[in-house]
């Protein structure tokens, strides 16, 4: 809906020897953005399936399942089973993305697809009207804590040209170095789900954090609607 703004505070800033409790401090948000980084796509390692299975049961928040790895065609119905919403794969890890795409819908999860900084958004024409939501990586994949770049802002709005001529919506979705000092740019430019790491975790009223980016978020929107 044109206007919403959506909220996926990444857990890859949470202290994960406390998550049951770190999960209960983001209630207010929309998603839980659940990075997995495999040690080959990206030069450091998180966590997998097991650590998702934990947090479904912890929240009732949908997951937004984001895969930083190399081989999510042998991946990814294993993180449907273990209780992915939404999933993201990156664009530069398989040969196969229509399929994957296919694979994600036909289970009943919505499927998008993320691009690194030097992916241009054209490389999704093809497969845009089939896409429930486009990720925008605005740092180079990796760790948290990074600085946003800059030019994301032109790549968000080449992808609402490219959708508008399209006729569709998909749910556009920004991360890395997201906060509420940025957060009407990149929704003024197109994004409308804002993952946020450190801005979240690293506060210590995790809900006034979410309402603030939110707030800030949709004032960008109303600034170019
Ligand atoms: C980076 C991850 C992000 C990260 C964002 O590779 O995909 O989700 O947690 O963290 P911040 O918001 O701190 O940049
Ligand atoms: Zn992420």
């Amino acid at each position: 809906m044109l206007g919403e703004i959506k909220i996926a505070p990444s857990v890859l800033s949470a202290d994960f020897a406390r998550l049951g409790e770190e999960l209960a401090s983001i209630a207010t948000a929309d998603y839980v953005h659940y990075d997995v980084m495999d040690g080959h796509f990206v030069p450091n390692l998180t966590f997998g399936l097991d650590i998702l299975r934990a947090t479904k049961a912890a929240t009732d928040l949908p997951i937004d399942v984001h895969l930083m790895i190399t081989n999510p065609d042998e991946m990814v119905e294993k993180y449907l089973d273990a209780g992915a919403d939404l999933v993201s794969f990156h664009y530069e890890a398989t040969a196969h993305a229509h399929r994957l795409v296919g694979l994600i819908k036909e289970r009943g999860a919505k499927a998008s697809v993320a691009l690194n900084p030097a992916t241009p958004v054209s490389m999704l024409e093809p497969i845009i009207d089939d896409l429930d939501m486009v990720l925008v990586m605005t740092v180079n994949p990796g760790f948290g804590g990074q600085k946003f770049i800059e030019s994301s802002l032109r790549k968000l709005r080449r992808l609402r040209r490219m959708c508008d001529e399209h006729g569709v919506s998909p749910l556009v979705e920004v991360d890395g170095g997201i906060s509420a000092a940025n957060a009407a740019e990149v929704t003024g430019a197109g994004a409308n789900v804002l993952v946020a790491g450190s801005a979240v975790f690293g506060a210590s009223d995790r809900a006034t954090a979410i309402s603030d980016i939110r707030r800030a978020g949709l004032s960008g929107v109303s600034k170019t609607a």
